[in-house]
């Protein structure tokens, strides 16, 4: 178990570009598991959680959404919040990088480091990838695509700054070796050393303003924002207050765990604590990667529509069964499968057959036989002895397991000990006992109820809620970890179903046979939408937007302006005259401060891109297309 008594644990700061999902969900979770056992260790604990605010991928978004970078970001942040409170997520402080303490934070380190001759300006060529926000090189791509996103890259080349990351490969590979706690999983730490083993390229921490205007602005040319990571990263050191109150900053840093999954790993352990050497700083304890959530064995993306929603499934059934879903089913480091199924199974044996069943007994008993009074321990037999042994035994070993990042085996370990009162309770019958024996009854139920107790304090971390309404059924019952804090004589409280059972294959049914098929729309909405032949009168670049084409076009008699975003696709010149179908009663919008009075039809894939023309070049435009 650790000895240090300040704790500080962060989650990745998540992009505004989405919103939240089970993934995002999960980390978070971890970390307020963690955070809540540590401050219960009478750790003084620091929880840190945020939002990544910057970058090309919010800059898109928000140009879609028709709104400001920082609109899309304020309009964003609240759905984050909602979900961390319903998630029951007691985080200490939620940054967003777009708050000036952050800025602030970013263009110091970046003067620091620039003013020690880390940063140098150059041209460079790379791969670059949006989804990534990162460049790759040649070699690091899997045919010709992104290893994340497998979307086919093209080569681009431009003036940027770059920091130094190859001065500090070998400094970096020392201090990963001497510190085992530093890189974990062990397969984390072996990858990176492997890694580690290339030379290590410089990394470009810049964007011209002219490709990437959302970013924070390098002090030292204001041509440029800084690349998001070199921003984001930075967010770490500065919630705990880096260059505003050192005291305090020192006092977590000291102690740091970043939770992560295994996809941000290299930036995390390569550029990140590069760059804290360049900067003078001391580097995180533990940088920890965890695996992703599947859906029956493949990755939970958008595109393939398979992302789980934790609102929905809080909703359903209720926060606390989902954390402990969540906690239990992944091995910290691992994948894991998420499916409706095993929820319902893990549910319904561990929560309401094991821990929520030995509730009800105890207090039933308890109600009928002691009129709700908690009975004497009285002198404990070696049955009782042997749950009491147990008790302690399983909590020296839990709080090591959890100290030790090892949650789900934590969680394990307390529902053996649950399963071993449950049938202590079988063997000693109270029910039959107290006929005969009031008094041994009386200790049977005293030390199940103890028992309990434990338990419910030991998943507390994992449960918060649920685990209060235990103790408080227990005649509102002390959280201490020690034996014997059940107060005898203290009155048992009325409750209702703690974990009442699922009916599995209703659930998994509804899982599978969605009761509104999504995508299935009338012919009255399609014919809603008017679809119009329209010709190509002019075509031009707009400036400043590398992306989109200003187009006056023809819709019978009628002409009119659209904006599109085809300029990668098309030269203007090739478009003149062409015949092409547009959605004709779409809502004007201001794009760029141009107003685009309809939508052209296009076919896209991946990078490549194709208008939706007439086979005959007869057809006059105006006339409706369905
Ligand atoms: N903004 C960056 C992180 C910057 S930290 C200085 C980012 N954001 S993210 O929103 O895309 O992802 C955040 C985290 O969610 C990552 O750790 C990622 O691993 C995690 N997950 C996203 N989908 C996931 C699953 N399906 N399962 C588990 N976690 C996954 O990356």
């Amino acid at each position: 178990m650790s000895d240090k008594t300040n704790y500080y644990v962060t989650t990745p700061i998540y992009y505004v570009n989405d919103k939240p999902h089970i993934g995002h969900a999960y980390t978070t979770i971890l970390a307020d598991v963690l955070a809540r056992f540590h401050r219960a260790e009478g750790h003084s604990t620091f929880f840190l959680t945020g939002l990544d605010e910057h970058g090309q991928k919010v800059q898109q978004a928000a140009e879609k959404r028709n709104v400001s970078p920082q609109e899309h970001c304020d309009d964003m942040a609240p759905r984050f919040l909602e979900l961390w409170e319903k998630l029951h997520i007691r985080y200490d402080d939620f940054i967003r990088t777009t708050e000036p303490r952050h800025e602030n934070v970013v263009q110091n380190i970046l003067q620091k480091v620039f003013d020690s001759g880390d940063i140098y300006f150059d041209e460079y060529g790379g791969y670059y990838c949006v989804g990534c926000e990162r460049f790759y090189t040649k070699k690091e791509l899997e045919d010709g695509k992104c290893p994340q996103h497998q979307k086919e890259l093209q080569y681009i080349t431009e003036k940027n700054y770059f920091f130094k990351m190859s001065k500090y490969q070998q400094q970096l590979i020392d201090h990963v070796k001497k510190n085992p706690e530093f890189l974990r999983p062990q397969h984390r730490k072996n990858e990176i050393l492997g890694f580690l083993r290339q030379p290590l390229e410089d990394l470009c921490i810049s964007r011209p303003k002219s490709r990437l205007s959302w970013g924070i602005e390098l002090p030292f040319d204001k041509d440029y924002v800084t690349y998001v990571w070199f921003d984001a990263l930075l967010n770490y050191i500065t919630g705990p207050g880096f260059g505003v109150d050192n005291k305090t900053f020192t006092k977590w840093w000291s102690n740091c765990v970043h939770l992560i999954g295994k996809d941000i790993l290299m930036t995390h352990a390569v550029y990140w604590p590069t760059m804290l050497m360049s900067a003078g700083i001391d580097l995180p304890q533990t940088i920890f990667a965890h695996g992703w959530w599947l859906m029956g064995e493949s990755k939970m993306s958008k595109s393939l529509g398979n992302i789980v929603n934790p609102l929905e499934l809080i909703d359903r059934f209720g926060v606390d069964p989902v954390r402990y879903y969540l906690m239990r089913e992944m091995v910290l480091g691992q994948d894991a499968n998420f499916t409706m199924e095993s929820f319902v199974r893990r549910y319904n044996s561990d929560l309401a057959n094991d821990f929520g069943n030995l509730l009800s007994r105890v207090s039933t008993l308890i109600g009928k036989n002691f009129e709700g009074i908690i009975p004497a321990p009285g002198d404990l037999t070696v049955a009782d002895s042997a749950i009491r042994v147990g008790a302690e035994a399983t909590i020296t070993l839990v709080r090591q397991l959890i100290s030790d990042m090892r949650i789900n085996e934590g969680i394990e370990e307390t529902l053996q000990f649950i399963r071993s009162v449950n049938r202590y309770m079988e063997q000693q019958a109270p029910w039959k006992l107290v006929k005969t024996d009031l008094k041994a009854g009386g200790r049977v139920l005293y030390t199940a109820g103890e028992g309990l107790r434990v338990a419910a304090v030991l998943l507390s971390a994992v449960m918060p809620s649920r685990t209060k309404s235990v103790l408080k059924t227990l005649g509102n019952a002390g959280s201490a970890l020690k034996w014997g804090e059940l107060k005898a004589g203290a009155e048992i409280k009325r409750h209702s179903p703690l974990f009442p059972r699922i009916d599995l294959e209703k659930e998994v049914k509804t899982a599978s046979k969605p009761e509104k098929p999504i995508n299935v729309i009338t012919y009255d909405d399609f014919d809603k939408v008017e679809l119009k032949t329209a010709k190509v009168i002019k075509a031009e670049k707009v400036e400043g937007a590398d992306k989109l084409l200003k187009l006056q076009i023809e819709v019978g008699t009628e002409k009119r302006q659209i904006v599109a975003g085809i300029a990668e696709f098309y030269q203007p010149d090739e478009l003149i005259n062409k015949l092409i179908v547009v959605v004709t009663n779409l809502k004007p919008a201001t794009i760029r401060g141009i107003e685009s009075n309809g939508m052209l039809l296009a076919a896209k894939k991946g990078k490549a891109l194709t208008l939706i023309t007439l086979e005959s070049k007869d057809l006059p435009s105006g006339i409706r297309v369905f």
